[in-house]
């Protein structure tokens, strides 16, 4: 099969990067529908975690020890090693969601609101923002489908919160790279945890078709995310980017105990550094954003 699309590492020129930040704003308006700035939702998202919400689906064999996740979630207490992979895959995916809510905490009041957004970045900024939050909420429903209806979010501790409160104020050609690689590395995590989806749930097709549309509420987006921050990296930048794939995500994943026992980190860093779009399933591609470039 022919390739369809180029590597997200592609050079592009500043007029190309100045259209597509326009043709973004379009795409992401229609995608997430009106922004209700005050829930930070957004209403596209909002109507179909409702949808969610309103035909819920359940296990058909229960957790056997939903306390081994309320135990571990937060902080693992026990040894990983003698936990099973369901409770392990679950602890993992509340962690991943808790730094991206931590990080959008932190953001969320320091950007600029739509009323004070004058530029088309901006106003990009704030909506990307907005479907973050939506992204906790569709987790945080992905954990209710396996019966954890009692999950907290809780904050990281005060020292780790400041300094994600600090990073939206640099300025951006310190803050650029690094949060592209972060949506990259986040897109990354979501194929790998689809995969495991698979391997984990095949007993479970119910849950399995749910969480996995769940999960492809939030890759959709994130893989937008990803071709929007790519969009705001230059000819130098794109080069640091790439050569932070690596150490960002070992630094990343390094932190969560549980990490080694599910996925191949390895894999995941080459994932990375050789993404391109091609392997995307079509119907995500067509909910999605691609930047011009990163198209042959
Ligand atoms: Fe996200
Ligand atoms: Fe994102």
């Amino acid at each position: 099969m022919s390739k369809k699309y180029r590597s997200v590492f592609s050079p592009s020129t500043a007029q190309e990067r100045k259209e597509n930040f326009e043709s973004y704003w379009e795409f992401t308006q229609r995608h997430g529908g009106e922004l209700f700035e005050d829930d930070k939702d957004l209403a596209v998202k909002r109507e179909r975690l409702k949808y969610f919400k309103d035909n819920p689906v359940k296990l058909r064999k229960p957790l056997v020890d939903p306390e081994a996740f309320y135990r571990n979630y937060i902080e693992v207490q026990d040894d990983p090693a003698t936990l099973d992979r369901m409770t392990l895959m679950m602890t993992c995916m509340y962690k991943f969601a808790r730094h991206e809510w931590v990080g959008i905490k932190g953001a969320w009041d320091v950007v600029p609101d739509m009323a004070n957004s004058h530029t088309i970045e901006d106003k990009i900024s704030r909506v990307h923002l907005a479907e973050e939050f939506c992204h906790v909420r569709l987790f945080d429903e992905i954990l209710r489908t396996f019966g954890l209806n009692k999950v907290e979010w809780v904050p990281l501790s005060p020292w780790k919160e400041k300094v994600y409160e600090q990073f939206p104020k640099l300025p951006g050609f310190l803050m650029d790279t690094p949060a592209f690689v972060t949506e990259l590395m986040g897109v990354t995590f979501y194929c790998h945890l689809h995969a495991l989806f698979d391997d984990i749930l095949a007993d479970e097709p119910e849950v399995l078709e749910r969480v996995k549309a769940l999960l492809d509420e939030i890759t959709i987006d994130e893989m937008a995310h990803v071709g929007q921050r790519r969009n705001f990296i230059g000819p130098i930048g794109i080069k640091i980017s790439e050569a932070l794939v690596s150490p960002f995500y070992k630094m990343f994943f390094n932190d969560m105990p549980e990490f080694d026992h599910l996925f191949d980190v390895q894999q995941m860093i080459k994932d990375g550094q050789e993404f391109d779009f091609n392997n995307v399933p079509e119907h995500m591609i067509e909910r999605s954003w691609i930047p011009s470039y990163c198209k042959i």
